[in-house]
């Protein structure tokens, strides 16, 4: 896995002089933020050596190297689901692979059912911390103890200093947000009502099918993580009406302006 690591990256490296400092994993609909990146290089996950190809529409599935405001960054657009039948260690391939870039902060977003029913539809939420109700670990397996430690500490999963930065830039510019916590399933069905009502009761605000495993894994590869939820639908059981995947891109896409420019502003502030 090492080697494979190092492969994916001395590709890269040769292939683009730019040197991103903050890695960013764009969720279902939020793939617009590459339009904000100048002097991009992009490539194609299926060009990448070593790099899965993903499946699901509304993930275009490419790496987008460019700057926000002046800062160097690497754009995820499309990410590799645990649904999609990838083994863990490709689903956090390359979180692995943006450590080894240099990246020591990264960005996760995802599109997400309300579960507080306080919550509306293109709601976007700061991730106070996680449920991984995935059945899996990223890290189960023998241990490379150059990446990282056996045990780690999820503590502070979502870096408290990032989410007080990110809240201060949402008041200076007038943009709404909540707070919570994530609660991942594997997919690929949305949740009956009773998996809602257990998911409120363990205390989740809003319920997913990703960014748990990516954020494990750059927890223990020691990176600062912040991740942002686009609440694109009212949860089984709350909702009043059916899940389709269309209505998550559609939603996410609308909210998509609010979550990008948010996003550059955090970035060119970090
Ligand atoms: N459940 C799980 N994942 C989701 C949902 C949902 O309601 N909406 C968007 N992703």
């Amino acid at each position: 896995m090492l080697e494979s690591i190092k492969q994916t990256s001395e590709f890269l490296k040769l292939k683009t002089a730019i040197r991103p400092k903050i890695g960013i994993i764009l969720g279902s609909g939020l793939g617009g933020l590459v339009d904000y990146l100048e002097d991009t290089d992009s490539f194609d996950y299926n060009v990448i050596p070593n790099f899965p190809v993903s499946t699901v529409s509304g993930h275009a599935g490419k790496l987008v190297f460019g700057t926000i405001q002046s800062v160097p960054v690497l754009a995820m657009k499309g990410r590799f689901h645990f649904y999609e039948g990838y083994d863990m260690k490709t689903v956090t391939y390359p979180v692995y692979v943006m450590k080894e870039l240099g990246i020591e902060k990264i960005i996760v977003s995802n599109a997400a059912g309300g579960a507080n029913p306080d919550f509306s539809p293109g709601d976007l939420m700061v991730i106070t911390d996680h449920i991984n109700n995935m059945g899996t670990n990223p890290l189960i397996g023998k241990n490379i103890d150059s990446l990282g430690p056996r045990f780690p500490d999820l503590s502070e999963a979502y870096s408290r200093e990032w989410r007080e930065l990110a809240k201060d830039v949402a008041k200076s510019m007038g943009i709404s947000f909540r707070e919570g916590v994530y609660l991942a399933n594997t997919g690929p069905t949305y949740e009956t009502g009773a998996e809602v009502r257990m998911a409120r009761t363990l205390g989740a605000d809003a319920v997913g099918m990703s960014t748990v495993p990516e954020v494990i894994v750059a927890n223990y590869l020691g990176m600062k993580v912040l991740g942002i939820s686009c609440i694109t639908n009212m949860a089984t059981g709350i909702a009043t009406s059916k899940h389709s995947h269309s209505e998550v891109v559609a939603v996410a896409e609308m909210a998509g302006k609010k979550f990008c420019d948010w996003v550059a502003e955090i970035i060119k502030k970090s």
